[in-house]
């Protein structure tokens, strides 16, 4: 059996001895050289480490210690990709480049092939041109890199897009500059760590005349504080405070209607949050309360420094259970503060907005008050998927839990409060309201969501995340004119759609089948009738219409979104597609008699071999790794082709 070390492979070095700046980027950014700290930087199978000055302090001073050191997780013969545990992946750490203190630290769990490269590159986007970056893989982390390999590269990596899945890589380097030092072991299993001495800027810190006092607490936060986009860019900085945006024509909709912004720890999020908010069209500073349960000092200065309201409300206990009681306070303190506002806007720290959000929100919250069938406004859309909402102006109705930036009336809110268990059978907040509190009414959405859910959390299900939240489209126009809001009333409602479904062409056959939906869609309605049961609580079936909506490429996870039985698929930007779930729907009786139901349980089995097969979506969101075969020799022979 081989031993440790003759597994061991050649390591792969570059200082910048050997590396020149990557052609392209200013020189005005290389670090002055007057002061310099000593850096050691390690990537194994069993962990990371990073010290500086080799020194042994927490993250406020000049120096770090890895917080998280592992000892070998897998016995060698065992190392091939697994699912990361807490703490494995691709480590990033930003220092402040005048001091090397640590400003930012961050595991991606890259293990993961879905989604949690996008987080990945959000933060690499917000780091400032000039800080020092240091990437490590602790244990493996480089399965999941994805499109953040190109962005790497571009930042002037020479070996992000050619790590293997098991590769340990280090980087260091200044954002906008040049690189001091990578390493990579590309096969093996051999701990690896990099010495180098780190120069320091003595550029000083930018100040403006303009308003001192502000500025020079911009800069203070940005000596301890780093991914924060434009607030910490010296070059382009965002302007503080940000000018106020311009107001709408229905401007008067949004007067009193607070707009409340839950949030915590995660104050990078918030910041790129607010900013959107603050700057959409129709924002008014003065409406907007961060409500924070835990309230660490980053989080709180910043809110000062941009001169945002926030309070505190207490938590307890741990998990989801403890968001359940959060939101719970949260509800509390709108209803105890706001109690004669026409209704509140509830928006999390890590969803950004449309510019065309208040927009959206001053031409529909008028609904709520006058239609009891509907509890709730959402600017998430339920079923805006990819390649499935196309008409910024159209709203549509439906079951549907509260999401990501939506309105409540203050009386739905006391309603809501009235029942609101403290230990609950289902501790996810917005589920529970759907379950026990809405009594059957919906909500209006968008077909194009107004709202982007952009964090990454560690329990995310990244596959999820990828293929329905992160490739939704979000409407990056303003000021859209929405079509006939009065639409949405119930009555007009169901006049309307059972007109268009009585009206709308039939479709037959198969709907997993490549030609199921006609190729001519130009202004047109279809139906689809197929068999649907009520379960116990009046819910849907969802074995029974679970692969159909696949299939059609509308949300299919659950029921929500559909309208009595009834999902509307928007299949381009005038063809609509409507699926009629029968006996279940209301709408049922708009069948006409020569029509028969589709129905999963009972087609023939070639048929169900078309719909398990799913032609037409199979080829989305098919993992492909990449750089499995590559070898030292291989990666020599590329950089020396380009060198
Ligand atoms: C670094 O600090 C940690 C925690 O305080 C301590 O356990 C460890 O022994 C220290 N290491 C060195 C090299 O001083
Ligand atoms: C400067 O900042 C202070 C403190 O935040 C603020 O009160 C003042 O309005 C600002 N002045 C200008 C001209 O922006
Ligand atoms: C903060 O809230 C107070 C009290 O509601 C209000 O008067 C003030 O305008 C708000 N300030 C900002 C910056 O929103
Ligand atoms: C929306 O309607 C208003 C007034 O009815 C009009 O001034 C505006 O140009 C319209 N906006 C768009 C984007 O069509
Ligand atoms: C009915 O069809 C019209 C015309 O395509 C469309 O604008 C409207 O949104 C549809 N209404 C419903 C409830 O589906
Ligand atoms: C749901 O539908 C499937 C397929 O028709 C059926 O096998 C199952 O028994 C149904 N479940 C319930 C709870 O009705």
């Amino acid at each position: 059996m081989p031993t440790l070390t003759t597994r061991v492979r050649k390591l792969i070095t570059l200082t910048t001895i050997l590396l020149a700046t990557p052609p392209g980027f200013s020189s005005d950014l290389e670090l002055k050289v007057d002061s310099r700290v000593t850096v050691s930087v390690w990537s194994s199978f069993s962990g990371w480490g990073l010290e500086v000055d080799g020194c042994n302090n927490t993250q406020q001073q000049a120096c770090y210690n890895p917080i998280a050191r592992y000892n070998l997780l897998l016995p060698p013969e065992d190392a091939h990709p697994h699912n990361p545990r807490d703490g494995e992946g691709l480590t990033l750490t930003v220092l402040n480049q005048r001091n090397a203190a640590v400003v930012f630290h961050k595991v991606f769990p890259l293990g993961y092939y879905w989604a949690h490269y996008a987080d990945l590159q959000w933060h690499l986007d917000r780091v400032a041109p000039g800080r020092i970056l240091v990437l490590t893989v602790a244990v493996s982390g480089t399965v999941g890199l994805r499109q953040a390999a190109h962005q790497l590269a571009r930042l002037g990596s020479l070996f992000a897009l050619h790590l293997t899945p098991m590769a340990h890589w280090t980087w260091v380097f200044v954002k906008g500059g040049r690189t001091i030092s990578e390493t990579v072991i590309l096969q093996g299993l051999a701990q690896h760590q990099a010495h180098l001495i780190l120069p320091l800027s003595d550029l000083p810190t930018p100040t403006t005349p303009s308003n001192q006092t502000l500025q020079q607490q911009r800069w203070h936060y940005c000596h301890r504080h780093a991914v924060m986009g434009g607030l910490c860019d010296e070059h382009t900085p965002d302007p503080l405070p940000p000018p106020p945006p311009p107001t709408l024509l229905h401007q008067s909709a949004l007067a009193d209607v607070p707009v409340v912004v839950t949030a915590g720890a995660r104050h990078h999020y918030l910041y790129h949050t607010l900013n959107t908010l603050l700057t959409a069209p129709g924002a008014q500073r003065n409406n907007v309360l961060v409500v924070l349960g835990d309230a660490p000092q980053p989080t709180t200065q910043l809110l000062r420094l941009i001169n945002v309201n926030f309070t505190k409300v207490p938590v307890h206990g741990e998990g989801n259970l403890k968001l359940f009681r959060y939101y719970r306070s949260v509800f509390q303190l709108v209803a105890r503060t706001f109690p004669d506002a026409p209704a509140a806007i509830f928006l999390d720290e890590d969803v950004e907005v449309s510019p065309d959000f208040f927009s959206f929100m001053s031409q529909t919250l008028w609904l709520l008050r006058e239609d009891p069938t509907l509890y709730c406004i959402n600017g998430f859309s339920a079923t805006g998927l990819k390649g499935r909402a196309f008409n910024p102006s159209r709203v549509l109705r439906g079951s549907v839990q509260v999401e990501w930036g939506y309105a409540l009336t203050l009386s739905f809110i006391r309603e809501v409060l009235s029942i609101w268990p403290d230990k609950p059978n289902i501790n996810i907040y917005d589920y529970w309201i759907y379950i026990h509190a809405r009594h059957g009414r919906e909500c209006a959405y968008p077909e194009m969501s107004r709202t982007l859910h952009y964090g990454m959390g560690m329990n995310s299900n990244a596959w999820n995340e990828e293929s329905i939240f992160l490739s939704m489209p979000l409407l990056r126009e303003s000021y859209v004119n929405l079509t006939r809001t009065s639409d949405l009333q119930m009555n007009n409602w169901r006049r309307k759609l059972s007109y268009n479904i009585s009206h709308a062409t039939v479709l037959r056959g198969n709907p997993c089948s490549t030609n199921f939906i006609p190729s001519d869609d130009i202004n047109n309605h279809y139906v689809f009738y197929y068999r649907l049961d009520s379960m116990e609580a009046g819910h849907p079936n969802v074995t029974q219409f679970f692969q159909l909506f696949t299939c059609v490429g509308t949300w299919s996870v659950s029921e929500q979104g559909h309208h009595e039985g009834v999902s509307i698929v928007t299949l381009s930007a005038r063809a609509t597609l409507y699926l009629v779930g029968s006996p279940y729907s209301s709408y049922s009786h708009l069948r006409p008699r020569s029509v028969s139901l589709w129905d999963i349980s009972t087609i023939p089995e070639e048929e169900f071999a078309v719909v398990d097969n799913n032609e037409i979506n199979k080829h989305q969101f098919k993992k492909k790794i990449r750089n499995i075969d590559m070898t030292e020799e291989k990666l020599m022979k590329i950089l020396s082709m380009h060198m």
